[in-house]
């Protein structure tokens, strides 16, 4: 019998489909782009699909929503091998790499604790990207304080 019993998650008709995201970082994808349990739109979300060029990756397919790929770049300090599918009926027409962003606001909160934007005033957190290699640093527009390592465990 050649029929393929394995079936993960459809294909789907219209939407945005984030593949090759880091292992275990499917729903710090979906904090960053403010998908929660109130949106409207169907998001289906696979962790640890073993992939052939990765030990194991996350996919978040969200159905009709396009996405602009520019919005999904602060992924890229979470998933740095993020790619970014479109689909127009069933077929990929337009796939692109995250790209870090030169600077990230209100996103990361900085570690250190007597640093402005962890205080009660109203001030936004603001961080300079900063890349070396596969590497990103952030580093805190206030304070200087250096995110080096577990930019995930920092999410706002
Ligand atoms: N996909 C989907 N629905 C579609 C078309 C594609 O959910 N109608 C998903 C696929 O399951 C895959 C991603 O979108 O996770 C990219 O599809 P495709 O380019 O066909 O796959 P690959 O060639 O494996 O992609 P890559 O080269 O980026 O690894």
């Amino acid at each position: 019998m050649t029929e393929k019993r394995e079936l993960r998650v459809k294909p789907i008709v219209n939407g945005t489909v984030i593949d090759h995201i880091s292992s275990g970082q499917a729903l710090n994808v979906l904090k960053i782009l403010g998908i929660n349990a109130s949106s409207k739109y169907v998001v289906s979300v696979l962790m640890n699909v073993p992939s052939g060029e990765m030990k194991g990756k996350d996919v978040v397919k969200i159905e009709n929503r396009e996405i602009d790929p520019e919005e999904l770049d602060s992924i890229a300090l979470i998933a740095p091998r993020a790619t970014i599918n479109i689909i127009r009926h069933y077929e990929v027409v337009g796939k692109h790499r995250v790209d870090p962003p030169r600077e990230v606001s209100g996103l990361v909160r900085c570690g250190n604790p007597n640093c402005i934007s962890n205080t009660n005033e109203p001030v936004t957190s603001r961080f300079a990207v900063e890349r070396s290699g596969d590497e990103v640093n952030l580093r805190c527009s206030y304070c200087e304080f250096v995110i080096d390592q577990d930019i995930a465990e920092h999410l706002l």
